[in-house]
């Protein structure tokens, strides 16, 4: 089943195309006559030639495969490619890859000649729901996670699920996590298991970008409902840190779910079968359900540096049923250490 989407920006409208096979039929959606395809040095072996054949203005630029590469440094590599590739303000990046190729190459197109064009093409789980969708872009610093950055609206998206073919089945996992997320915010429907199987990936993204969508449209700058994505990424952010990033932002996600709901019950939002029912869920796509020795303490420590904490204020999204999200603020820290020890 193919999907077009029209997503409205303050910036114009763009189109998101969900489809097998879109991949092979880029060229229909770029006159620029020069595309620097960029992805990294795992993604680039697999699906870059695809992307090259079918686009002859394409030439390729690739930076390291990791989460510490979305830096300032790495867009300043890509800023040197793209000038070698004969790259000027009518050309466009066209970032193939999952969320931090998005996020760094997005950020590069944001700046570059003052902003080219820039063409999503997602590859993992997480950046065809998530990260590709919305117009935030941006690296890291030392100090924190998604500290520099922009908003820069695609101009198009192509989500081919035909990628995943090769995704790691816990980079699948990680998506999944996200794809919950989006169930529990805006669709009941995605929260049925028989629809989360690779066969049925297109339904799936489907769905979860269109609450993606709906919910960046409504609010593009992030000032209101847009925090509604943020539901279970409060602890989700402080597991990543205190574990050092042992624990994947997916999996951190998935936990992340499972304590708002158990911070929900505790605070007498929703009844104490939300937070079983999510964790089953969590558990149904193979990702861990149990905190085990990560230090509550540390973790409190770890959200009060939340950059969407305003000034030492707590702030959590709760949840009281599903499609039902309320974002509350001075959350007790007692009522936080109570839901935490609920997923010890
Ligand atoms: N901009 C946003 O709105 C937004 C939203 C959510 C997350 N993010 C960012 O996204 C990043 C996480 O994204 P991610 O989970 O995609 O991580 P990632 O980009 O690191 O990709 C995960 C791994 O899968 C590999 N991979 C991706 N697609 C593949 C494929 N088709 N075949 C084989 N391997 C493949 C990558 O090389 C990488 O090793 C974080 O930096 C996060 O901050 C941004
Ligand atoms: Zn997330």
């Amino acid at each position: 089943m193919a999907g077009i989407l029209t997503v409205h920006s303050p910036e114009g409208e763009y189109r998101l195309v969900i489809e097998r096979g879109v991949a092979r039929r880029v060229s229909g959606f770029s006159a620029h006559p020069r595309v620097a395809v960029t992805t990294n040095t795992t993604i680039a072996p697999l699906h870059a030639q695809t992307i090259l054949d079918a686009l002859p203005t394409g030439r390729l630029v690739t930076m390291p495969d990791g989460e510490q590469y979305k830096t300032l440094a790495t867009v300043e590599a890509l800023y040197h490619d793209y000038v070698r590739t004969g790259l000027d303000r009518h050309g466009a990046v066209l970032a193939l890859g999952g969320g931090v190729v998005g996020d760094t190459a997005g950020f590069a197109a944001a700046t570059y000649y003052r902003g080219v064009d820039l063409i999503q093409m997602p590859t993992s789980l997480l950046a065809m729901v998530d990260s590709s969708v919305g117009g935030k872009v941006g690296v890291d610093l030392a100090e924190g996670k998604n500290l520099v950055g922009a908003f820069k609206q695609p101009a198009v998206v192509l989500i081919d699920p035909d990628f995943l073919v090769t995704l790691p089945e816990v980079e699948w996992r990680c998506g999944m996590a996200e794809i919950i997320k989006a169930g529990l915010i805006g669709d009941a429907a995605i929260l049925d298991p028989s629809l989360w199987s690779p066969t049925r990936a297109e339904d799936v993204i489907r769905r979860a970008v269109q609450v993606k969508v709906g919910i960046v449209e409504a609010d593009p700058f992030e000032k209101g409902v847009r925090a509604h994505l943020n539901l279970g990424h409060t602890f989700a952010h402080a597991l990543e840190t205190v574990t050092e990033y042992q624990w994947r932002h997916g999996e951190a996600v998935g936990l992340g779910l499972i304590a708002a709901a158990h911070l929900s019950a505790v605070m007498g939002l929703c009844d104490a079968a939300l937070p079983e029912q999510v964790g089953a869920w969590v558990r149904q796509v193979g990702l861990p359900t149990r905190l085990g020795d990560v230090s509550a303490d540390a973790l409190w420590d770890a959200m009060a540096t939340d950059k969407k904490w305003r000034a030492g204020r707590s702030r959590f999204v709760l949840i009281h049923g599903p499609q039902h999200v309320t974002v509350v603020e001075d959350v007790p820290r007692s009522a936080v250490i109570e839901a935490l020890d609920k997923v010890r």
